[in-house]
């Protein structure tokens, strides 16, 4: 899979979509700078399960747990990790992060994903949003 995008809103859409195709248990690994558009795609992510609550990127507090509602979806939780500011993976494990890597009823989203590639499960799908210009993203899915 590999996607230009042109605008956030593009992006947003895209992870959506994207979003209606997961089952539950995915864990999603986000790879790319600063201001490619990770916290954009969490944002879509969570839209496309249905989640009304403003996503904000857990930099701080590294993990944030959503409910969602709908029951349209058998996933019960979309949990999304930042792993910017980590000094290390064990901070990541450290918080019980791992729990939701193994659970078929949540979905993992991870910004920041190659700071702990080391701790993530094999079942891992990463995805590359690369900057090309100001405006233009291209979205690579790597499995
Ligand atoms: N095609 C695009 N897709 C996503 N974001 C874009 C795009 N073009 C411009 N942007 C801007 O890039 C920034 C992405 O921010 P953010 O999602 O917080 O990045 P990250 O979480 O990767 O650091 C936003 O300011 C957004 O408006
Ligand atoms: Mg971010």
């Amino acid at each position: 899979m590999r996607q230009t995008t042109i605008s956030e809103k593009q992006t947003f859409e895209f992870a959506k979509k994207f979003a209606r195709t997961l089952k539950g248990g995915e864990v999603i690994g986000l790879v790319g700078d600063l201001g490619a558009g990770k916290t954009v795609f969490a944002k879509g992510l969570a839209a496309g399960l249905g989640i009304k609550q403003n996503i904000t990127s857990p930099t701080f507090v590294l993990m944030k747990v959503y409910e969602v509602k709908s029951l349209k979806f058998k996933v019960k939780n979309l949990c999304h990790i930042d792993a910017y500011r980590i000094k290390s993976p064990q901070d990541i494990t450290a918080i019980g992060a791992e729990e939701y890597f193994n659970r078929s009823d949540a979905i993992t989203v991870i910004e920041w994903a190659d700071n702990i590639k080391k701790i993530l499960p094999k079942k891992t799908r990463y995805i590359k949003i690369e900057i090309t210009e100001l405006k233009k993203r291209k979205i690579i899915n790597c499995q």
